[in-house]
């Protein structure tokens, strides 16, 4: 396992906050000393604007973010940096692909094709998509532990299918989709594949091209790096043929009033001043997560997992979400207990210290379609020892008996 206490010195938080245990890593990770470093730098002796400015402070600052492409270019083994476009995060780049290339791309006998478990971020804008153009969107159901059935996929995916939009894992199941495999059939009826990365890319090694994907959209608060960063990859035979949605600013080549030439991809995706410290910052959360290592990282959470599993096994009442085996899942466990309300249990076991994320974690239509109502998730991360989860299970079990 990880040398946790080490590795929670890196991380200031937990120096201002002693008691804290943090697991609510889903909701957004901690960050380091060096990601908040890196920003403060940037602010401090480097801020300019990119790409408008010939002075030297913004020459810098511009070869600073072009480089920060190639970096995040480089970890998710995308072919080129074009192919990388800086957004604000999951939610802003699964907008960008759905309002650039759905809109643009479907008519009224297409259809859209996603699963039940979908977050928000990935349901509703292509749900407005499919409004909007009249496409037909569809919903495959998921077996009880997050995996998606041949019978299911057979039944739902067809040459009508122009977009299958599907989270590599799950926020709430934790369910980890096998995206090469959903790429093949995908491809195989002539649809685009759009991956939604924000659960998945801070737990495993992504590589684009190996997955075969379309586009694979992530951000950058839930692998170590700052709020307000994000990346939406999208393959160049499909960006190349995109137009942005979004206008202004910074991704021009020229205007006059009657004629506009548009920057080359991916600037063209990026209007109005970008998020450089952002994406600076992000390039020291990949560093730090490379240094310890994202196979170690995953081994870890799955030793997590393990414990967590046989630990809420054991205790009455625990309804679990998703898969019992720790390998199918990211660092997250949801649950529910028989007779409690989420919100009392995440209240009581906030009194301990214990961060938690109660509700719905926007994915409603999915606590719809299996009928259940509040879960508690918790969610691990590099820094998360057995001890915190061992906290976390002799507290639920008060929990349980002062609510029951
Ligand atoms: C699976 C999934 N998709 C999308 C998002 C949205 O991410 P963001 O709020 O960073 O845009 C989240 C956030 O929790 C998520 O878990």
């Amino acid at each position: 396992m990880l040398d946790t206490l080490k590795i929670k010195a890196d991380f200031p938080i937990f120096k201002n906050h002693s008691d804290l245990i943090y697991l609510d890593n889903a909701a957004t990770s901690q960050k380091p000393q060096s990601v908040i470093d890196r920003i403060t730098k940037f602010y401090s002796s480097e801020n300019a604007n990119v790409h408008r400015g010939v002075y030297p402070l913004s020459e810098q600052a511009s070869e600073a973010y072009d480089l920060a492409r190639k970096k995040v270019a480089d970890f998710i083994n995308a072919k080129s940096a074009k192919e990388i476009i800086f957004t604000k995060g999951t939610t802003d780049s699964l907008n960008l692909a759905a309002a650039s290339y759905g809109l643009d791309n479907l008519k009224p006998d297409d259809e859209v094709l996603m699963s039940d478990f979908e977050h928000h971020s990935n349901f509703l804008p292509w749900k407005n998509v499919c409004e909007k153009t009249g496409a037909t969107l569809k919903i495959l159901n998921s077996d009880d532990d997050g995996s998606i059935n041949q019978k299911e996929w057979q039944s739902k995916l067809n040459k009508k299918t122009k977009i299958v939009a599907i989270a590599h894992a799950s926020n709430v199941l934790g369910t980890i989709n096998d995206i090469k495999e959903i790429s093949a059939i995908v491809h195989e009826v002539g649809a685009v594949l759009v991956v939604d990365g924000a659960q998945a890319i801070p737990h495993l090694q992504i590589n684009v091209q190996d997955l075969d994907c379309d586009f694979y959209a992530f951000s950058g608060h839930k692998m170590l790096a700052p709020m307000g960063i994000g990346v939406l990859y999208v393959k160049e035979e499909i960006l190349s043929k995109m137009f942005p949605y979004q206008l202004g600013g910074g991704m021009i080549e020229s205007v006059s009033l009657d004629e506009v030439v548009y920057a080359e991809y991916p600037e063209k995706f990026e209007a109005g001043t970008p998020n450089v410290a952002g994406a600076i910052a992000l390039v020291s959360a990949i560093d730090y997560l490379s240094k310890i290592g994202l196979s170690e990282i995953r081994s870890h959470e799955i030793e997590l997992s393990e414990y967590l599993l046989d630990g809420l096994a054991k205790i009455k009442k625990v309804k679990l979400l998703g898969s019992a085996a720790p390998s199918q899942r990211t660092g997250l466990v949801s649950f529910s207990v028989e007779g409690i309300h989420a919100h009392d249990l995440s209240d009581y076991l906030a009194k301990q210290g214990l961060a938690l994320r109660a509700g719905f974690h926007c994915a409603q239509p999915l606590h719809q379609s299996r009928n259940c109502g509040a879960t508690l998730r918790a969610s691990y991360y590099l820094y998360n020892s057995e001890k915190d989860l061992e906290v976390l299970l002799n507290n639920l079990e008060k929990a349980i008996s002062y609510y029951g």
